[in-house]
């Protein structure tokens, strides 16, 4: 199990955000907009295709570490890679451990565990966006229902990991938060 939680780990704490705008020169992600290393902030900088890229890596990367891990060891490896995965994002030891807020990775981790809870909490993101506009009260949305619906569709286990990776999600978006509150939360692909 050791095995599975270093390689979901390493597969995580891959920062595609910070190298996809280095890569093509849009800058320092940490000195732009949020300063997040994610989709959203990437969308900031006004090339959507690298936003569309980093969403699809930072979400892929959960995926595939649950997929290795249960093609080669099983369910409960599974849990354990895409957790780990999680953890990689938000804690990379290549970043000093500052990492991101983990929305993207936890979507794609949960469309591999069970692609009904996935397409879900995609679904809540999504009509949260579309109503609201803003992408931190979408995923603070989506984190917030997601434990519920694993229970319902996958019992005990699966909602822990939810929880536990849901938990983090809000205490990632805490500046997030007050600023929500605050009515000061910019609007997506908007700096400001
Ligand atoms: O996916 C991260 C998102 O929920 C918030 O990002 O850059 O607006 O803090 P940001």
């Amino acid at each position: 199990m050791i095995l599975w939680a270093i390689l979901g780990y390493l597969l995580g704490s891959i920062p595609f955000g910070l190298v996809i705008a280095r890569a093509l020169g849009l800058g320092d992600l940490r000195k732009i907009g949020s300063g997040n290393i994610g989709a959203t902030n990437v969308l900031r900088t006004g090339n959507k295709p690298a936003a569309l890229a980093t969403l699809l890596l930072d979400s892929g990367k959960g995926a595939a570490a649950v997929l290795l891990a249960r093609w080669l060891a099983g369910p409960d490896a599974a849990m354990i890679a895409g957790a780990a995965a999680f953890l990689g994002h938000l804690f990379p030891v290549w970043l000093g451990f500052k990492g991101g807020k983990g929305v993207a990775t936890f979507l794609g981790t949960l469309l591999a565990l069970d692609w009904r809870l996935g397409l879900a909490a995609c679904g809540l993101w999504l009509l949260a966006a579309v109503i609201g506009r803003i992408s931190s009260l979408s995923a603070l949305v989506a984190a917030a229902l997601a434990p519920f619906i694993a229970l319902w569709l996958d019992g005990a286990r699966m909602a822990g990991v939810a929880a536990f990776m849901a938990a983090l999600i809000f205490l990632r978006h805490r500046a997030n938060i007050t600023r929500i509150v605050a009515g000061t939360e910019p609007r997506i692909g908007r700096k400001t």
